[in-house]
């Protein structure tokens, strides 16, 4: 068993601090040994603002130049499948973010590369290591609130997203960049896989904020029947503008249990007339997670050293894509569409 894992980042923008920030703080048996980004400037900053020495424009110079053991792949969506798969073939085992790619064949091919170069694929759905999220999930498996019969997930994130990231053609849209962690985790609390959704979307901010992109929305609510019977809804909203929001209510035959509070802070602060009563919210998305991204990360490095598979998979990703194409099929299309009508090929349950 080797002590440390080698990690070469690839992606030097926002995710990519939080997970350098994850791995040199908070994982000791991680040894960040290099970084990647296109963009010269953003590289040199991010490097020097971690102390990382290795510095590199591509993967391939690193896969060249560098000896490491793994790579944690925050760079937008439609690069996903290319650096994962060119990393697997390296025999690198693979973190890489939500969404897990564009297509379901760029899902299968990353699924491929990782099992036929024997590494690991882990995806980026952290909330499953936020320690809320993973005691709701250990306390439904536990039988408290008896079988789940209808699952409520929303997320609402503060601020206009990058142009790539709310383009359909680049990222599939909110529904994938804000709501990819919704479509898992309804999922995951479910206990089983989505079957049918019916998607209706809106776009009330947009137009005032310049934005032109063709089929933009800026809030999404989401049905959804599972195979087993139970019945799920996601809502989006970004921009929300007032900070950043994650709940999830489940239902199930024996009560009800709520995952998450708008609250940031246990305290409330009381002044003046004009401000009246203040309470603290999450502004960030860091902030909202800041456990479930330093325990997923940890997470990733014991699996690679315990030789064990990571409990969250290139089929959670490929899920999770499912169901956005298949939502974004419904809204685009005005239908309730069946996920078995985007899944292609043999499948990977
Ligand atoms: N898990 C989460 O909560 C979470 C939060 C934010 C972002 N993300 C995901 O992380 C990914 C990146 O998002 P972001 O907000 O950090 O984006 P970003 O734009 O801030 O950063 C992306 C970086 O990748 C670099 N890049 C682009 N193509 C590259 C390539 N081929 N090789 C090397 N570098 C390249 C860019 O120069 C940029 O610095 C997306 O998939 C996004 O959905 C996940």
């Amino acid at each position: 068993m080797t002590a440390q894992v080698r990690v070469c980042l690839v992606g030097a923008g926002r995710a990519g601090k939080v997970h350098a920030n994850s791995l040199i703080r908070f994982t000791p048996n991680a040894l960040v040994v290099g970084i990647v980004d296109s963009m010269p400037d953003t590289l040199q900053a991010v490097a020097n603002e971690f102390g990382i020495s290795e510095r590199f424009l591509s993967l391939q110079e690193a896969l060249e130049k560098l000896d490491f053991d793994a790579v944690v792949i925050t760079t937008p969506t439609f690069t996903h499948r290319t650096l994962a798969v060119t990393a697997a073939r390296a025999r690198k085992h693979v973190f890489v973010e939500k969404p897990m790619a564009l297509t379901i064949e760029e899902c299968d091919e990353m699924i491929g590369a990782a099992r036929d170069n024997k590494v690991f694929l882990q995806l980026g759905f952290m909330r499953r290591f936020s320690p809320e999220f993973a005691t709701a999930f250990e306390r439904i498996q536990a039988g408290e609130i008896g079988q789940p019969m209808l699952v409520k997930s929303l997320t609402h994130g503060p601020g206009l997203p990058p142009p790539w990231a709310r383009d359909l053609r680049t990222s599939n849209g909110m529904l994938a960049e804000v709501n990819s962690h919704d479509w898992d985790c309804v999922r995951w609390l479910m206990g089983s896989n989505p079957e049918r959704v019916y998607v209706e979307t809106a776009n009330f901010k947009g137009a005032a904020r310049g934005v032109d992109t063709p089929n933009y929305y800026d809030t999404a609510i989401v049905n959804l029947r599972f195979e087993n019977g139970g019945l799920g809804s996601i809502s989006g909203v970004c921009p929300c503008d007032y900070g950043y929001d994650a709940r999830v209510e489940i239902v199930g035959e024996r009560g009800i249990m709520q995952i998450g509070d708008m609250q940031g802070q246990p305290v409330v602060v009381c002044t003046d007339r004009d401000q009246g009563l203040v309470t603290p919210i999450f502004r960030t998305w860091p902030q909202r997670f800041e456990w479930g991204y330093i325990r997923e990360m940890q997470h990733f490095i014991t699996a690679i050293l315990t030789d064990t598979m990571p409990s969250v998979s290139g089929e959670d990703g490929r899920w999770a894509v499912a169901g956005v194409l298949a939502g974004t099929k419904s809204f685009l299309e005005e239908r309730p569409v069946r996920l078995s009508e985007v899944i292609i090929g043999a499948g990977v349950q």
